[in-house]
């Protein structure tokens, strides 16, 4: 990977997460998509789209977060471990959404000899006894999920000042809708999968409610496309 990328993300990273809301961690958005915004074939299914180098950018990118989340869809579709791998650097905290508790103790998570995983969940389901995973309780929606608001606040007062989201759809479009991603990171790689939609119904009625990314960052890592740069939310967009 040129270090010219991993330098222009670094500098913009520092740059923009300096300027951290009150209350809140800075929050970046980083994932995969297909030329049609495809994250995979289908939900639950895992589909590799970056080549390596854009991979090892991924990682690079983690290193530069405190904290690293998904929802409990991707645990359950890629097992993911979260980690620095592919650089050196350190690991983020790993963090999981899970409502209901459904976070399988066989999930690679469970088994960090880095991290104890968090897995923010209702009230009622933190007051479990686990072992593998360190369970935070927080406000929940009237739909039953984790808020988002309650679960940023959480990870502020637990130190978090930085923290990547890295999906799947249903997390990508909660922090978006919430107006709570602050920064994106997008790969594109030059595919047409068809498939399950990274960015879907965010809820907007009007045009100035569109979130928009500007300045914008652009570079090619191979065939890939990285595009990056802070979220601005229309004036009348939910915050
Ligand atoms: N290409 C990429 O970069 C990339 C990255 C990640 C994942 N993926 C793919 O994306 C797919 C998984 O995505 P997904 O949409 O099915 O699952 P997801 O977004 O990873 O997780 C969704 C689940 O998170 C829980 N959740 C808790 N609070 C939430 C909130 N406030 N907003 C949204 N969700 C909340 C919900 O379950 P509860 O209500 O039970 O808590 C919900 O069902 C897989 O196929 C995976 O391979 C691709």
């Amino acid at each position: 990977m040129p270090t010219t990328i991993s330098q222009q993300l670094s500098q913009w990273l520092q740059g923009e997460s300096a300027r951290v809301p009150i209350g809140r961690p800075w929050v970046t958005l980083c994932y995969a998509q297909s030329w049609d915004g495809s994250l995979a074939l289908r939900p639950g299914h895992p589909l590799i789209l970056s080549n390596r180098d854009s991979l090892q950018l991924t990682h690079r990118l983690r290193s530069l977060h405190d904290g690293i989340l998904v929802g409990i869809g991707t645990v359950l579709a890629d097992d993911p471990q979260l980690t620095v791998r592919e650089c050196t650097g350190p690991s983020p905290q790993p963090v999981v959404l899970d409502s209901q508790l459904r976070m399988p103790p066989s999930a690679r998570l469970c088994k960090s000899e880095q991290h104890r995983c968090w897995v923010l969940t209702s009230v009622a389901n933190a007051g479990q006894t686990r072992q593998d995973v360190e369970l935070i309780g927080v406000d929940t929606t009237a739909e039953g999920h984790v808020d988002l608001r309650s679960a940023l606040l959480a990870l502020t007062r637990r130190g978090i000042r930085r923290i990547m989201v890295e999906g799947g759809a249903q997390v990508i479009n909660g922090f978006l809708r919430a107006g709570l991603a602050d920064g994106i990171v997008l790969t594109v790689a030059p595919a047409l999968v068809g498939g399950y939609k990274a960015v879907a119904d965010l809820g907007l009625h009007r045009e100035c409610q569109i979130p928009r990314i500007s300045p914008l960052g652009t570079q090619r890592l191979g065939d890939d496309l990285i595009m990056w740069g802070p979220l601005h939310y229309g004036e009348d967009a939910a915050r």
